[in-house]
């Protein structure tokens, strides 16, 4: 089973995320566990703090070393990390080869920034890979996290219902999916594309790359450069 532990000052934030969905059912199969941690309970000041001003001034708060050290020497001590990887706005690009890389690994850690950052040794000492999800700042890494520890569950085989369904995703060819319909095969006088009513799987099947191509073609050519097909 994956594991993936999240270190994070707002654990609340994520607790009743990973409580729900696929991620609560990913569990429950037995596929992958997601366990949060709270990092103010390995902090040793009386009021639990975790961050302090920035040396040399400047506004905004940043993590200390100390507690996120505790946390994932404790971590460590329990069992080997692939990767221990912080989420900040100056990390690589998040996308689907990412998610499909991280998806084949056993056991991850997630760092959530907040305020400022983290000390900057907490980078150089422990982390292994820096991710963002995109050109704009969130105000802590716990919803990166989420959206990290998400898009790679639910590629683990047997997670979703149907086993092809995460292989036909956007992104998976560098196509974007093709649109879909269920019942009514009319609405309000909008009908559903013949085809689809069919029964002609090769057809069907034809008729959604033609779609997929359409689509992307139209709204991210930039992703076409980069499909072989
Ligand atoms: N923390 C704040 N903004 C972020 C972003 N865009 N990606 C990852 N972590 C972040």
């Amino acid at each position: 089973m994956m594991r993936i532990d999240i270190i994070t000052c707002v654990p609340s934030l994520l607790t009743s995320f990973f409580s729900h969905s696929i991620l609560d059912r990913a569990y429950r199969k037995g596929y992958a566990e997601v366990v949060v941690h709270d990092l103010r309970d390995y902090s040793t000041h009386k009021h639990k703090q975790v961050d302090d001003y920035a040396f040399g001034g400047g506004a905004g708060m940043v993590l200390k070393i100390e507690p996120i050290a505790a946390v994932i020497r404790k971590l460590q001590s329990e069992r080997s990390y692939d990767e221990i990887i912080y989420m900040t706005p100056d990390g690589a690009r998040f996308d689907q080869p990412t998610a499909n890389r991280l998806s084949l690994l056993k056991n991850i850690i997630l760092l959530c920034g907040h305020y400022k950052g983290v000390d900057q040794r907490v980078r150089d000492l422990f982390i292994t890979r820096e991710i963002s999800i995109g050109d704009y700042v969130l105000s802590g890494g716990e919803i990166p996290a989420a959206v990290v520890a998400d898009s790679v569950i639910r590629l683990i085989p047997g997670v979703l219902n149907d086993e092809t369904s995460a292989l036909s995703d956007s992104f998976q060819d560098n196509l974007l999916a093709p649109p879909v319909y269920t019942r009514p095969a009319e609405f309000e006088g909008h009908k559903v594309p013949e085809i689809l009513l069919s029964g002609h799987e090769a057809h069907i099947e034809a008729w959604r790359m033609e779609q997929s191509l359409l689509h992307t073609q139209k709204r991210r050519p930039d992703l076409l450069k980069d499909h072989n097909n």
